[in-house]
């Protein structure tokens, strides 16, 4: 079953409470919270997310693009997040474990998350203790970028790692992912779809939710 993330960075912020009902027939929904230094752009934190929270029951997928996201996980937790994820470029080794060590002492569910540079071995140290794995398919910042298909063989690498090492963790796909662009990330193993523009850019927000699920 494919799952449809529509990203909120795509939405109108000066009405994020109807911008969140008009997809309301998605499955979760992608929250992008950029810091200015991990990537170039600034967007949203937790005060937008404690917001959301009390808006919506939909799952609330955070995607952290802060360096050294550590220190944040507690705040992101408090304001409601189900899942948090954080890149693999954003802190040494220790760093990443601590930040997945205080997802789990608050009970909120954990990511990992590769910029196109970053190999699919790089999942290898993490994978059994992950509930999901996001592939950028666009360098992170911004939305409405051009879909990166270099990125699929590497998509299709980690599918097969997380059938041998953890079957229930998904697998993530963001950037660029729009109706063409969706059934080769589908083949290649993904089973979460992120769609900025694709959604929000569309007139009728639930046909393109349906469209991109292959329905
Ligand atoms: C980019 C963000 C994406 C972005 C996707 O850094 O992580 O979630 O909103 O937007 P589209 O679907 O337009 O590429
Ligand atoms: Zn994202």
């Amino acid at each position: 079953m494919i799952k449809i993330a529509p990203s909120i960075l795509s939405a109108d912020f000066a009405k994020l409470g109807q911008e969140v009902q008009r997809v309301k027939s998605a499955d979760w929904l992608h929250v992008d919270v950029m810091d200015g230094m991990f990537v170039s752009n600034i967007s949203i934190g937790v005060p937008v997310v404690k917001s959301l929270r009390k808006a919506t029951d939909m799952f609330l997928d955070v995607h952290l693009m802060i360096e050294k996201p550590v220190r944040y996980i507690d705040a992101f937790a408090d304001a409601g997040a189900d899942l948090l994820s954080v890149h693999l470029e954003a802190d040494m080794p220790p760093g990443i474990r601590a930040a997945l060590e205080a997802m789990d002492r608050r009970g909120v569910k954990k990511g990992i998350v590769l910029r196109p540079i970053t190999a699919a071995e790089a999942v290898l140290p993490y994978i059994k203790d992950v509930d999901l794995i996001l592939v950028m398919t666009v360098e992170p910042g911004f939305g409405g970028q051009k879909f990166m298909a270099d990125q699929l063989p590497k998509i299709a690498a980690i599918r097969k790692y997380i059938d041998q090492y953890n079957p229930g963790c998904h697998l993530e796909v963001d950037g660029g992912v729009d109706p063409n662009t969706a059934p080769l990330v589908i083949q290649a193993g993904a089973d979460v779809l992120v769609a900025g523009s694709a959604v929000y850019g569309a007139a009728d927000p639930a046909q393109a939710i349906r469209t991109l699920r292959g329905e």
